[in-house]
């Protein structure tokens, strides 16, 4: 007989307990040497993952839920917490680790396309896309005429004359130095963990982040959200950019201090800034950004294609079964749960 497991995903972000789970089922239709009872029950709360995981051999799960210690601390049964995507900031890794739960995430799945969004927030800062969008819709083209400097409301630079500074340079960080290269953009990169031969053999200069913010016109943020990186552009940070800087966060939201950001827009001490990440999210009506015409939002929204989700959802599915059968997944975020579970190599 085979042994039977029931494995719960916890994300709301592609169904509930009745519909929106085909794709992973027909990943268990497939399995054949184990049985798997999938379940679907979207929590966030501490209290409702440790409901939905009472009787779980896995979870699945996304960026909300709050993976913390007293909830690794009652999952009676768990023993492995596979993560859709990148981001490990909401898992307690050590706790996982000090219970035996296995953390396995899948790093790289939307390399491409997150670049793609910060790239297309950069150009749409740069150009003034959406803004201009917004100004002929409330009939600024008809009012000025060809005016384009009235309906611009700002100036607009040459991207070959402008310094590009990237906060992490890691699998992201160094894709968008790929996408930015043949805009003819300066290109700077601030990561203390990169070696800094790895950004010059890619025309980049490695810099501290003071001078990173200091001369660039567009700082984009790709480091991971660690308790080192928490509120790494605080008020001092943003006030050392330049004026007519522009900020594209599309890492998480708690690297920036949003109080301080809106400040600085606000005040025009900042030119403009490009959020797809923010806290908490969703971002609340009452947000400043909503009205300020030089932001640009988007709804956590960077990692997505329609194959890059494919992918992470089929993935995180077999990572979690992989764990299950006694094998080592491809990665294992908490090496130290090696100490205490043995997994076939
Ligand atoms: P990565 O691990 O390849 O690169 C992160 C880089 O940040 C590393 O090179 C690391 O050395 C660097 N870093 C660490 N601490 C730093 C610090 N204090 N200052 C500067 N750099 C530092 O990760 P990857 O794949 O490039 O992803 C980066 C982040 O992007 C993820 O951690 C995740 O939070 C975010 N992300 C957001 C998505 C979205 O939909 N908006 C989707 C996927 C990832």
């Amino acid at each position: 007989m085979a042994q039977k497991f029931t494995v719960v995903v916890t994300s709301d972000r592609y169904g509930n307990e009745t519909e929106g789970l085909e794709l992973e089922q027909e990943v268990v239709g497939r399995i054949t040497d184990i049985e798997i009872d999938l379940q679907g029950r979207p929590s966030a709360s501490e209290d409702e993952l440790i409901a939905a995981g009472a009787d779980a051999d896995a979870l699945c799960v996304s960026t909300r839920e709050d993976v913390t210690r007293r909830v690794l601390e009652n999952l009676p049964r768990t023993k492995v917490i596979s993560r859709y995507g990148v981001g490990l900031d909401n898992v307690d890794l050590d706790a996982a680790a000090d219970n035996g739960i296995v953390v396995t995430h899948y790093p790289g799945y939307c390399t491409s396309e997150v670049a793609d969004h910060a790239l297309s927030m950069i150009l749409a800062l740069n150009r003034r896309l959406v803004e201009q969008d917004r100004a002929l819709r409330n009939g600024d083209w008809v009012k000025f005429g060809p005016a384009t400097r009235t309906i611009l409301r700002g100036p607009v630079w040459p991207l070959r004359e402008q310094t590009l500074g990237i906060i992490g340079y890691g699998r992201i960080g160094q894709s968008v130095a790929e996408r930015a290269r043949p805009f003819g953009l300066t290109i700077l990169a601030h990561d203390p963990y990169q070696e800094p031969a790895v950004m010059e053999a890619h025309g980049v200069e490695s810099v501290s982040l003071n001078e990173l913010l200091d001369r660039s016109d567009i700082v984009t943020i790709h480091c991971p959200l660690t308790p080192e990186t928490r509120g790494i552009l605080g008020a001092a940070e943003l006030a050392r950019m330049k004026p007519t800087a522009l900020l594209v966060n599309t890492a998480r939201g708690p690297l920036i201090d949003l109080k301080a950001l809106a400040a600085a827009l606000e005040s025009k001490a900042l030119a403009g800034a490009a959020l797809d990440v923010v806290y908490p999210e969703p971002l609340p009506a009452e947000a400043p950004f909503y009205t300020m015409d030089n932001v640009i939002l988007t709804p956590h929204s960077a990692y997505y294609s329609e194959k890059s989700v494919e992918l992470v959802r089929q993935e995180t599915l077999l990572e979690a079964i992989q764990v299950l059968r006694g094998k080592r997944p491809r990665t294992v975020a908490n090496p130290a749960v090696l100490e205490k579970v043995h997994l076939e190599a």
